[in-house]
C-alpha cells in the first residue's frame, strides 16, 4: 500500500478547495481495466497506465464481476504508483483526484472509489466522482483540446451506443441510442458465435482485414435513414442463422468473410447515423469515442466521409478509446473548472445514467431505408 501523508483535518472540516494549478490524478475501475493517469493543469497527459484483466476473464468468454473486483484490488496500488512515477510526481504534488463512480460493476467501482476516497482524505485534496460516459466523451478533447463546441458525439462502447449534441456549456442532449444491444456488445456476441477469442471487438477487427465484406451480406438496421435509433439484435440473429446453414468446414473457410461482413453491417450503420445526426443538428463537428471507436474499419469510413463532407472529426488515438483514466481525469478537471470543490460524499453509482443529459425527443423523419 502506498503511504500518503495522513492529513489531520477532521471529518467535519471544510471540503478542500482544489489548487487548479496542480495536476489531477484519474482512477478508473468500472469494468475490467484498472487504470490511473495524471493530467497537467493544461490538460496534457503526463501518464496513462492501464492494467488489463483479459488474462483473468478470457477463459470465461466475458467479464466475471467477482474476479474483476479482486483483480482491481490486487492491481490498483501498483497502477497508481506507476502513473505517478511516469509523471515524475509524488502524491503531494496532486491537486485533486477524479474517480469513476458509475455506471459499471458494483464491486469493481467500489475498489476505485474506496481507494480514491482514502487517498483524497489522506492528502486533504478534493475528490470528484465522474460518470464513465462523460469520461468517454471528454476523451475527444484529450488529443484535440481545440475541438469545437457545439458538436455531435457518438459514444460506442460495450454498454452504450448513444448520439449526443454537446453544447458550449458542456451539457449533452441525447439525440438517439440503441433499442437493444450496444455496438460493442454486438461485436462481442458475434465474436463468441464465431468462436473467436475475448475481447471480441478486436478479434473481429483483426480477422475482418483478411476477409471480403461483400461476400456474405448482413442486414443493416436503419429504421428510417434519418432516424437516430440503433438496433443490433437482428444482426446477431442473422449471424446465428447464417452459421447454422454452414457446415463446420465452410464455417472455418469463410471465417474472415463472416467477420468482415458482420463488422461492415455494424460500422456502416454507425457512420450513417452519426452523419444523420450532423444533418439534423446542422453541425459540422463530430466526435466518436468509446471502445468501438478503436475499430480500424470504422475509423477509415469516418475519416473518408468527414473529409468528403468537410466535417471536423475527433477520433482519439486507440489508447484513449478503450477504458482509461486519462479521460476520467480530464472530465474531472472540467468539472473542477466550474466548481473547485470536490464532493465530500462520492459513492458508487453502478447504474448511473448520464446526469447532464436530457432527451431531445428527436425521432427522425421521412422515408424508410
Ligand atoms: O469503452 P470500452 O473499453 O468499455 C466500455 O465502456 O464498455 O469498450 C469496450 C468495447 C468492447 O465491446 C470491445 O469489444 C469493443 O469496445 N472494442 C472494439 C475494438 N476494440 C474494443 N470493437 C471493435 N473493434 C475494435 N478494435
Ligand atoms: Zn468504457
Amino acid at each position: 500500500m502506498l503511504s500518503p501523508m495522513i492529513h489531520p483535518h477532521p471529518l467535519e472540516s471544510p471540503i478542500p478547495v482544489t489548487d487548479l494549478q496542480k495536476p489531477v490524478l484519474g482512477i478508473e475501475s468500472s469494468c475490467d481495466e484498472t487504470a490511473a493517469a495524471v493530467l497537467a493543469r493544461d490538460g496534457s497527459v503526463l501518464s496513462n497506465v492501464v492494467a488489463s484483466q483479459t488474462a483473468v476473464h478470457e477463459k470465461f468468454g466475458g467479464v466475471v464481476p467477482e474476479l474483476a473486483a479482486r483483480a482491481h484490488i490486487s492491481q490498483i496500488n501498483e497502477v497508481v504508483r506507476d502513473a505517478l512515477i511516469q509523471a515524475r510526481l509524488s502524491m503531494n504534488d496532486l491537486g485533486a483526484i477524479a474517480v469513476t463512480q458509475g455506471p459499471g460493476l458494483a464491486g469493481a467501482l467500489l475498489v476505485g472509489v474506496t481507494y480514491a476516497k482514502a487517498l483524497s482524505y489522506g492528502l486533504g485534496i478534493p475528490l470528484i466522482g465522474v460518470n464513465h460516459l462523460e469520461g468517454h466523451i471528454a476523451s475527444a478533447w484529450l488529443a484535440d483540446p481545440t475541438f469545437p463546441l457545439p458538436c455531435v458525439v457518438l459514444v460506442v462502447s460495450g454498454g452504450h451506443t448513444h448520439l449526443y449534441r454537446k453544447e458550449r456549456t458542456g451539457q449533452c442532449l441525447l439525440l438517439g441510442c440503441t433499442r437493444d444491444d450496444a455496438a460493442g456488445e454486438a461485436f462481442d456476441k458475434g465474436a463468441q458465435m464465431l468462436g473467436l477469442e475475448f475481447p471480441g471487438g478486436q478479434a473481429i477487427d483483426r480477422l475482418a482485414r483478411q476477409g471480403d465484406a461483400k461476400a456474405i451480406p448482413f442486414p443493416r438496421f436503419h429504421q428510417r435513414k434519418t432516424s437516430l435509433e440503433f438496433s443490433f439484435s437482428g444482426l446477431k440473429t442473422s449471424l446465428l442463422y447464417t452459421l447454422r446453414k454452414m457446415n463446420d468446414h465452410t464455417q472455418r473457410e469463410k471465417m474472415a468473410d463472416l467477420a468482415a461482413g458482420y463488422q461492415e453491417a455494424i460500422v456502416q450503420v454507425l457512420v450513417t447515423k452519426a452523419f444523420a445526426a450532423l444533418a439534423h443538428t446542422e453541425l459540422s463537428a463530430l466526435a466518436v469515442v468509446g471502445g468501438v471507436s478503436a475499430n480500424s474499419r470504422l475509423r477509415v469510413l469516418l475519416a473518408e466521409r468527414a473529409e468528403r463532407e468537410g466535417v471536423r472529426l475527433a477520433l482519439p488515438p486507440s489508447i484513449y478509446c478503450t477504458d482509461n483514466a486519462a479521460m476520467i481525469a480530464l472530465a474531472g478537471q472540467q468539472m473542477l473548472m466550474n466548481d473547485s470543490q470536490g464532493g465530500r460524499h462520492v459513492d458508487i453509482q453502478p447504474s448511473l445514467q448520464q446526469s447532464v443529459v436530457r432527451q431531445s425527443g428527436y425521432q427522425g423523419e421521412s422515408a424508410h431505408s
